[in-house]
C-alpha cells in the first residue's frame, strides 16, 4: 500500500513554501488554492495577505512566482488579475501521479494515522412493526457512512438499536397466550409471511386491548411479568423478536446490505444495566426525583410555556424507557467497546432526545474528553408531490412494496437496453435488482442528509441526470470498451501530451481520496455521490472528444487512454461500493 499525495496537495505545499520564503513575516499562510476554469488551479491567498501586511498583492504574487522555482510538477505559473496565481500542472506530472494511484489497491488513498473506534447506531427498526421509509434512510445512510469510515482506516462497530422492549409487548404476549398458534414458528416462515403474521397479531391484539378492559388489565400484568423476567413471558417475547428478525433480514437482503446478527443489540439488551444507570445518575445528582420519577433537567432546553423539558430516566411506576436504554448503551459503548466516537443515524425528529441524552452522559462523566457523540439526524422522505410520503389512501408506504417497484422499473429500463446487446434473462434480472436498489440508495445519498428528500421513482431510474443508473452506465460502458480492445492493454505513457478532456478527467480522478476523507470526516455521503457524478460526466466528455481504441496518436495513445478508462472504472467501482451500490459489468 502506497499512499499518493494528490496534485492539489503538492501544489498547495509548493505555493505555501514559496509564500513563506518570499514573505517570512507571513508565517504559515494558506495560499487558498482551488480548481479553476482558466488554469488548473488558482491561488487567491496573496490578496488577503497583502491587505493584511499593507503590501501590493501583484508584487507579492510575483515574488511567490520567483520563489517557487521550476521542476516537473508545474508547467506554468503566472500572476493574473489583482494578484491571483494561475497554475497549470505539467501533463507528465498528471499521468505519473495517476500511474502511482493505479499501482495501489487503495488508489493511493492514505489510511488514517490515528484511527479511532466509531460505534455507529443505524438500521434500527422496531419489533412486530412494519419498517417504513424512515428506517430505510437510517439503513442506507448508516451503511454508506460505515463503508466510508472503514475505508479511511477507522474501526467501526455497528449497533442496530432495534425497538424490542416496551409496554406494547404486554399486549402482544398476552394475546398470544390466549390465542396460541397465531404465530407460526420463525423457522417456518419467510420475511413476507413473518410480517403478515406479526401484522395480524398486532391488529388483533390491539382490537381486544382497546375494547376489553379485563384484557387490558391482563396485558398490564404481563408487562410486569416481562420486566421481572418471567420465563414463559420471555419465551413468547423472544418469539416476536425472532419472527421480526426474519422479516428484517429479508428487507436488508433486498437492500443488498450486510447486517450482522451480533450487532443487532436492541433496547432490551441493556436491561441489566438500567437500574445501575439510574442509581449512578441519582447518586451523582445528575438526575433528581420529581413526582416519583427520576429525571434530568436542562436550563437551556425548554418546551411550551417556557417550561423546562426533563429527560425521564425512570418512570414513577419504576419502569425504564427509551432514555434509560440509550444512556446505558452509552456506558456500554464507551467503557466496554472503547468507542472514541458515537454516531447515531436517527431521524432528525429525535434530535432533542439525543441532545438531552448526550448532555446527561456528559454530566455523568460517561462522555469524557476524547469521546464525541453525534446524531446525524436526517430529514423526512417526501412523495413526488413534496408531501410526506404516503399511499394514495393516506397510509404509510410499505418499504418492501417500494423496493419491489424500484426493481421492477429498473428491470424494464435494463431490459430495453440489454436485449439488443444480448443480455440473458438472468442477467437482466440481476442487473435490474442492482440498478433498482442502487437507484433508491443513490437518490437518498446524493441529497444532503439533513434535508428532506423526494422519493420519485421516475426520476430515480432515469438514465440522464444525477442518478445511480447514469453512473452504472458509465462504468458498464468502460467495461465494454475493454471487451472490444482486443490485444490493446492499458499502460500509462507520461511522455504524451494530454487533451483538455484528458486533463480534466485526470485531475478529477486524482481528487478521489481527498473527497472520501473529507466526506467521511464530516459524515456527508452526498459529497462522494457528487464526486462520482462529476467523474462520470467528465468521462462522458472525454469519451466524446477522445477516441480510445482508434486514437489518432498510435498504440501509445491507445494504451494511455485505456489506462485513463481503467482508472476511471476502478474509481467508480470503489466509490459506488462506498455508497453500498453495485456496478454491473454489462448493461
Ligand atoms: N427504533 C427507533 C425508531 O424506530 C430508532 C432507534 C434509534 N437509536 C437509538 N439509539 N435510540 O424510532
Amino acid at each position: 500500500m502506497a499512499s499518493v499525495p494528490s496534485l492539489a496537495a503538492s501544489v498547495q505545499q509548493r505555493v505555501a513554501d514559496a509564500l513563506s520564503a518570499a514573505l517570512p513575516e507571513a508565517g504559515a499562510a494558506d495560499p487558498l488554492l482551488r480548481r479553476s476554469d482558466r488554469a488548473d488551479f488558482q491561488a487567491n491567498g496573496m490578496l488577503a495577505l497583502a491587505k493584511k501586511l499593507k503590501g501590493n498583492p501583484r508584487e507579492l504574487a510575483a515574488k511567490v512566482v520567483d520563489a517557487i522555482g521550476q521542476d516537473g510538477l508545474l508547467q506554468e505559473i503566472e500572476v493574473s488579475g489583482p494578484g491571483f496565481l494561475n497554475i497549470t500542472i505539467a501533463d507528465r506530472a498528471i499521468t505519473e501521479t495517476l500511474a502511482a494511484r493505479a499501482a495501489d489497491d487503495r488508489l493511493g488513498v492514505p489510511l488514517k494515522e490515528n484511527p479511532g473506534v466509531t460505534v455507529i447506531d443505524y438500521a434500527q427498526p422496531n419489533v412486530a412493526k412494519e419498517m417504513h421509509v424512515g428506517h430505510l434512510r437510517s439503513a442506507v445512510i448508516g451503511d454508506a457512512l460505515r463503508h466510508m469510515l472503514d475505508f479511511t482506516g477507522e474501526k467501526t462497530v455497528g449497533r442496530h438499536h432495534i425497538g424490542d422492549w416496551g409496554t406494547q409487548f404486554g399486549m402482544l404476549i398476552q394475546y398470544l397466550i390466549e390465542n396460541p398458534g397465531e404465530l407460526a414458528p420463525a423457522a417456518d416462515v419467510d420475511g413476507e409471511q413473518a410480517m403478515s403474521n406479526l401484522n395480524r397479531v398486532y391488529k388483533a391484539s390491539r382490537a381486544v386491548f382497546d375494547s376489553d378492559e379485563a384484557f387490558k388489565e391482563r396485558a398490564r400484568k404481563r408487562v410486569v411479568a416481562l420486566q421481572s423476567g418471567d420465563k414463559e413471558t420471555l419465551d413468547l417475547w423472544q418469539r416476536f423478536v425472532d419472527e421480526s428478525k426474519v422479516y428484517f433480514y429479508s428487507v436488508f437482503e433486498k437492500l443488498d446490505m450486510e447486517i450482522r446478527d451480533d450487532e443487532i443489540v436492541g433496547e432490551s439488551a441493556y436491561n441489566d444495566m438500567m437500574a445501575e444507570t439510574a442509581r449512578l445518575l441519582e447518586e451523582s445528582g445528575v438526575a433528581v426525583r420529581s413526582e416519583g420519577a427520576l429525571v434530568v433537567f436542562f436550563d437551556e432546553i425548554r418546551g411550551k410555556d417556557d417550561q423546562p423539558v426533563p429527560l425521564i430516566v425512570q418512570k414513577a411506576d419504576g419502569g425504564f424507557g427509551y432514555a434509560a436504554s440509550d444512556l446505558s448503551a452509552i456506558r456500554n459503548r464507551v467503557f466496554d467497546l472503547n468507542a472514541t466516537t458515537l454516531l447515531y443515524v436517527v431521524d432528525v425528529r429525535q434530535s432533542l432526545h439525543f441532545r438531552m441524552v448526550f448532555e446527561t452522559a456528559r454530566r455523568a462523566g460517561w462522555l469524557k474528553d476524547g469521546v464525541t457523540a453525534h446524531n446525524m439526524g436526517y430529514g423526512t422522505v417526501l412523495g413526488a408531490d413534496g408531501k410526506p410520503f404516503k399511499t394514495r389512501e393516506g397510509e404509510t408506504v410499505r418499504l418492501e412494496d417500494l423496493l419491489d417497484e424500484a426493481v421492477e422499473r429498473a428491470t424494464a429500463v435494463v431490459r430495453e437496453k440489454g436485449e439488443p446487446i444480448g443480455l440473458t434473462d438472468q442477467e437482466i434480472a440481476e442487473n435490474g435488482a442492482q440498478v433498482g436498489i442502487g437507484a433508491v440508495k443513490y437518490a437518498d445519498l446524493s441529497t444532503s442528509p439533513s434535508r428532506d428528500y423526494k422519493f420519485d421513482l421516475d426520476q430515480m431510474v432515469s438514465l440522464n441526470g444525477d442518478t445511480s443508473v447514469y453512473l452504472q452506465y458509465a462504468y458498464a460502458r468502460i467495461r465494454s470498451i475493454f471487451r472490444k480492445a482486443g490485444d490493446a492493454r492499458p499502460a500509462a505513457h507520461p511522455e504524451l501530451a494530454l487533451a483538455p478532456a484528458e486533463r480534466a478527467l485526470g485531475l478529477h480522478l486524482d481528487q478521489f481520496g481527498e473527497t472520501v476523507i473529507e466526506a467521511a470526516g464530516s459524515y456527508e455521503p452526498h459529497k462522494v455521490a457528487a464526486y462520482l457524478y462529476g467523474l462520470a460526466s467528465l468521462f462522458t466528455t472525454f469519451y466524446d472528444q477522445c477516441p480510445v481504441l482508434k486514437a489518432e496518436g498510435g498504440p501509445e495513445q491507445v494504451a494511455n487512454r485505456l489506462f485513463l478508462c481503467e482508472l476511471t472504472a476502478r474509481t467508480l467501482h470503489q466509490g459506488m461500493a462506498l455508497l453500498g451500490i453495485r456496478t454491473p459489468e454489462r448493461l
